[in-house]
């Protein structure tokens, strides 16, 4: 075993999702890939005093390389001690496509990984959670796995059709796995287009009736949404006003979200609403002013617009702040 998570100061899921399950509130799991995005998670979850799960997939271990989005991990913590902060954090790995990528991460440090066989055959997902699982439990790394399959296209996750989680399957799966939380497929999606909208229309109310014949199934269990983005429509105007061709975008309504925190959901994954939120303030400053060239005058700005989000969106959507 290389690195224990424990060692580094991280926590697993486990003490998190039962604190969260009481108290009818979710974790945020914000992804990120690059400095500026960390710096905004972790000073919007320090100035409200949310636990936060930090999440890292596997194209942004791609993107900025595996050893240094640890050690991003690793300062984030240090910056959260100096800060006098105890918010506790849980590194994790989003949607591992394999049993050799978890435990890469297990092996670097991760506390949490997420195992995604939602594409495989029943069977086929109940071994290969197991397996991860097996291996996770030695360390005391928490696993996250899915049933169902959400529809939607990011760069390493896509699935053109929705398939809703069976309720009546769960049950047979989590025993047979020993995983510690399940994310489940109820309508959302991954990315800015969640739904094909006609303007003016609204986003359909997500299928609470199959959350709730889970939570029947599994009582007291947590469970998981991903692609849980709003995709607020004020970001998404900014960046078509300066340049950007966004169509009928659609998110998941706030409204909704806040109803699934007080349900057995205790993690709610968001990322797309980051991306947004750079991509409007990076094009603003490039319209507003076009002589610039320092990537701090634009970068830095959006990472004033992100910390202003995820503050929101821990106070006002997942009522995490103040529960670390
Ligand atoms: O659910 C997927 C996450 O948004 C990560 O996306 O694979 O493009 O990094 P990514
Ligand atoms: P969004 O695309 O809605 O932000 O979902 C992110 C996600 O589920 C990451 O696993
Ligand atoms: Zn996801």
């Amino acid at each position: 075993m290389a690195t224990s998570y424990k060692e580094l100061g991280l926590v697993n899921t486990r003490g998190m999702f039962k604190k969260a399950m009481a108290g009818k509130y979710a974790i945020p799991a914000y992804n990120f890939n690059n400095m500026e995005q960390l710096q905004a998670i972790i000073t919007a979850c320090i100035e409200t005093n949310s636990p936060v799960i930090l999440q890292v997939s596997k194209g942004a271990r791609k993107y900025a390389n595996q050893i240094l989005l640890k050690h991003m991990a690793m300062g984030a913590l240090e910056i959260i001690k100096d800060a006098g902060s105890k918010i506790p954090v849980v590194l994790h790995l989003d949607h591992g496509d394999s049993y050799e990528l978890c435990v890469s991460c297990i092996e670097s440090g991760f506390s949490s990984v997420m195992i995604d066989g939602s594409g495989l055959k029943f069977g086929d997902n109940v071994a290969l959670t197991k397996k991860v699982v097996e291996y996770a439990h030695k360390y005391d790394v928490t696993v996250e796995s899915e049933l169902g399959v959400l529809a939607g296209i990011e760069d390493e996750v896509s699935h053109e059709k929705t398939h809703y989680t069976k309720p009546e399957e769960v049950e047979e799966f989590v025993a047979k796995t020993g995983v510690d939380s399940l994310a489940i497929s109820i309508g959302t999606s991954h990315g800015a287009y969640k739904f094909k909208v006609e303007p003016g229309q609204s986003f359909p109310e997500l299928r609470f009736d199959i959350l709730h014949e889970v939570e029947k199934k599994l009582p007291g269990f947590p469970i998981v949404l991903h692609g849980s983005s709003s995709v607020p429509k004020e970001y998404v105007d900014i960046i078509n006003r300066y340049g950007g061709k966004l169509g009928h975008t659609a998110g998941v309504p706030e409204d909704q979200l806040r109803k699934a925190t007080h349900s057995a959901v205790c993690k709610i994954n968001i990322d797309t609403d980051g991306r947004l939120v750079v991509t409007a303030k990076i094009r603003e400053v490039f319209a507003s002013s076009p002589k610039e060239f320092d990537p701090r005058k634009y970068l830095g700005p959006a990472r004033e617009e992100l910390v202003k989000m995820y503050k929101h969106k821990n106070e006002h959507v997942l009522g995490s702040a103040g529960k670390a």
